[in-house]
């Protein structure tokens, strides 16, 4: 249950994405979500997938109130049970559990309500679908008609009678599901009849206008920059709202990629006329690594160390801004806040990095956090609106622990050198070859041992690098990238010849799960 839970932030918060892609504004909330709680009002409700049985003791059941609203309401996979169990519990657990794709035979009613068919309007009478369930609707719930079948699952798409009430039993958020997306728009804009003007153009305006709003018109905020997309979408959008009564705040590590934080420097006071102060703690917080093998300590000294400059900072700025900072600028997205949904209460596996705000409780700082409510493709977009460059706006993901976690032994000053080098080259050849954005996240990572090679006419004992680079939408499974041969060769000959202490190069061939993207 637990891989299943896992499963469903995942697939829910597609179904989410996929409604802002047509422009609709969602919102994923809680299955214990009280109705009556709610401060406005949804033209229609989605009930997702999950990992339980709805007949199981301790399963999750959404608010009846809601099947009182009298709007729309679409059931996917375990919200097709959920409705079905609202209306007569007819679920039972399935001969066999169905993974993969199935073809759905779509049944339309002519002679029935018109929004009966609706769900599948305009679209083919077979459709190549997506399947993820061990159970089944046993029999059709009273006053249902069956819209769609498979080979295994009679009652694959069941819809009220007389009322807009729908369930499938495959995921219409998954891109397997070919027509999923027009399933979707069928149920939100025909059915729904939601207004598609999500826009992220509009976005700016309004959220401008909010920052405006609570910061005042005197207002300080402070925040931290690293030179990735979100901390920088989200500087952007505050200078944006209230132009130098921010201050961006970027703490050199010192385990940050080659040339990095002179680049990002230049970006955001240059370019974009952002009001940065750049802290060079590169020698605190190497000399405070030193010895350190073990990665948890790696990431905890980062963090912690990190706390302590950016606070020192921060109180440098508020004393000279005369005590008048009273927010904390953090570009969380809208999957951090969903990662904390859970029937059962806060997920554990938020991570620490998003909890500086509570860090720093002693200071009284406000949070400020213009990107909550956007997933990141959504704040490429925004990113791109604002006029960021193209290059930061695409950017690989980097870890707040930085090349730490990708030399596999001590961090030393001569290590990171290393690693940096073959990174940048890497980096540059994949960019070379116009692979960047095909890739979600690729580096270079330095093993701490040894191999023997030959240099010349010299036999040499020299590190190992090892080269990852993944495809993920989400980063919570990833494949290798499957680079060919040609390409390799290039990357690896140019990190023998051009880093020196490294002999040799290997390619990382594993998936995640069961290995991550990081190596440690
Ligand atoms: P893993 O290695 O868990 O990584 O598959 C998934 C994504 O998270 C990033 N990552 C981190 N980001 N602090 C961060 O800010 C960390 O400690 C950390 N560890 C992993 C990783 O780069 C990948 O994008």
């Amino acid at each position: 249950k637990e891989v299943g839970e896992y499963l469903r932030t995942k697939y829910s918060h597609l179904i989410t994405r996929r409604l802002r892609e047509l422009n609709v504004y969602a919102e994923m909330l809680p299955c214990t979500q009280k109705i009556a709680d709610l401060s406005w009002k949804p033209k229609g409700i989605i009930l997702s997938g999950g990992p339980y049985s709805v007949y199981d003791a301790d399963a999750p059941h959404v608010d009846p109130a809601v099947f009182d609203l009298e709007i729309p309401i679409l059931g996917v996979c375990y919200g097709l049970q959920e409705i079905a169990w609202n209306y007569g519990k007819h679920v039972s657990a399935g001969d066999r559990k169905e993974y993969g794709h199935a073809v759905l035979s779509v049944t339309h009613h002519t002679s029935a309500s018109p929004h009966v068919d609706a769900l599948f309007a305009g679209l083919e009478l077979e459709l190549e679908v997506w399947m993820s369930h061990g159970d089944k609707l046993a029999r059709l719930p009273p006053d249902f008609l069956t819209i769609a079948t498979t080979s295994n699952a009679p009652f694959a798409g069941i819809a009220h009678k007389e009322k807009p009430l729908y369930g499938i039993q495959f995921h219409p958020e998954v891109t397997h599901t070919a027509k999923g997306k027009a399933i979707l728009e069928n149920f939100a804009v025909r059915l729904c009849q939601c207004r598609q003007n999500w826009t992220m153009e509009k976005f700016v305006d309004t959220e401008i206008e909010r920052i405006r709003a609570v910061v005042g018109p005197t207002g300080q905020v402070i925040g931290a920059v690293s030179g990735g997309v979100d901390s920088t979408v989200a500087a952007k959008l505050m200078h944006a709202a209230i132009g130098d009564r921010f201050h961006a705040i970027l703490v050199d590590n010192g385990v940050m990629r080659l040339n990095e934080c002179q680049i990002v420097h230049e970006t955001l006071t240059k370019g974009l006329g952002i009001n940065l102060a750049v802290v060079d703690a590169s020698e605190e917080f190497l000399s405070k690594l030193k010895g350190v093998i073990d990665p948890e300590k790696k990431r905890m000294i980062i963090g912690n160390t990190f706390i302590e400059v950016f606070q020192r900072e921060a109180e440098r700025v508020m004393r000279e801004s005369g005590g008048a900072v009273d927010f904390l600028l953090q570009g969380t997205l809208y999957p951090d806040v969903i990662e904390s949904i859970s029937f059962k209460g806060p997920s554990a596996t938020i991570k620490t990095h998003h909890n500086v705000g509570g860090l720093l409780k002693n200071m009284k700082l406000k949070l400020i956090e213009p990107l909550r409510e956007l997933f990141k493709d959504e704040v490429r977009i925004l990113g791109t609106n604002l006029g960021i460059p193209e290059d930061l706006v695409w950017r690989h993901p980097f870890p707040g622990p930085g090349i730490a976690i990708r030399i596999l032994g001590e961090v030393t000053p001569e290590q990171v050198a290393i690693a940096r080098k073959a990174d940048h080259i890497f980096i540059e050849e994949i960019k070379a070859a116009g692979l960047y954005r095909q890739i979600s996240q690729a580096f270079a990572a330095l093993l701490p041992v040894r191999a023997v090679g030959v240099m010349g006419d010299k036999r040499v004992h020299d590190q190992i690098i090892a080269l990852r680079a993944v495809e993920t939408t989400d980063y919570m499974t990833a494949d290798w990238f499957d680079f060919d041969g040609k390409f390799l060769r290039k990357v690896a000959g140019r990190i023998v010849n051009e880093v020196e202490g490294v002999c040799r190069v290997v390619y990382d061939v594993t998936q995640k799960p069961p290995g991550t993207i990081e190596f440690q």
